[in-house]
């Protein structure tokens, strides 16, 4: 039993909106969980719960204990790094500023070479001392993407990172997400592609307020 993150979800509502009701999610430390399900359906939601952003009716088990609103806090920024579909850019930051923002916001060591490395695997080192509020959709999101990358935590969660860029660019980015995950990190990912399926080992379907689960070898 090395489940690092186990939801037993009761109810998660919003309003009188129920969205989940009695399932459960287990995800195992190393694991690339890939979420799908139609639009509107909870995928988002369920990814923010897992995230420790969204709150639920049920438990909520880090390393099998539970998570308090004492430990939330340390937990979310020990363990979690994110990619919302809004990319979340800071407007007066240049790009360059806002990759680097976790390291800063943690005072750890900013390696420049590093951070040009992925600047240039993502095609955005030309972009680095540019204003955020200058770029295109697909390449705030290949910043954000940096921005997780950089943050190195042992688990990434992303929203549909390719939902907005070219099938060039779309290789690139769930490359360096396989990457982490050979190196040991755990992935949540939603997706509404099959075509990166190969690379997750376990399915998650979002149906009728319920939630599936397979295992994908
Ligand atoms: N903060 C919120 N307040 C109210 N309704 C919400 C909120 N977030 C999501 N919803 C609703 O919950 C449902 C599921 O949303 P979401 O998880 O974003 O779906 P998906 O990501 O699968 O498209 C949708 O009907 C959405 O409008
Ligand atoms: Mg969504």
């Amino acid at each position: 039993m090395n489940n690092i993150i186990s939801l037993k979800i009761d109810k998660k509502a919003f309003g009188d909106k129920e969205i989940f009701s009695n399932c459960k999610i287990d995800i195992k430390r190393g694991d690339f969980v890939t979420i799908y399900g139609e639009s509107g359906i909870g995928k988002t939601t369920l990814l923010k719960m897992i995230g420790l952003i969204e709150s639920f009716d049920g438990d909520y088990l880090f390393n099998r204990q539970p998570v308090s609103k004492k430990t939330i806090e340390k937990i979310r920024h020990k363990h979690f790094s994110y990619l919302f579909q809004e990319a979340l850019l800071i407007p007066y930051l240049n790009v360059f500023d806002n990759i680097v923002l976790p390291l800063r916001n943690e005072k750890r060591k900013i390696d420049n070479s590093s951070i040009t490395k992925l600047a240039k695997e993502l095609n955005i080192e030309p972009l680095l001392n540019k204003k955020v509020t200058n770029l295109s959709g697909g390449e705030a999101i290949r910043v954000a993407i940096a921005r997780a990358l950089i943050a190195d935590k042992d688990i990434l969660v992303v929203d549909e990172p390719i939902g907005c860029l070219d099938e060039h660019n779309s290789k690139i980015v769930m490359n360096l997400i396989e990457k982490e995950h050979l190196k040991g990190k755990t992935i949540v990912m939603v997706s509404h592609s099959k075509e990166f399926e190969d690379m997750t080992n376990q399915i998650v379907m979002i149906k009728d307020k319920k939630i599936y689960a397979k295992e994908n070898n």
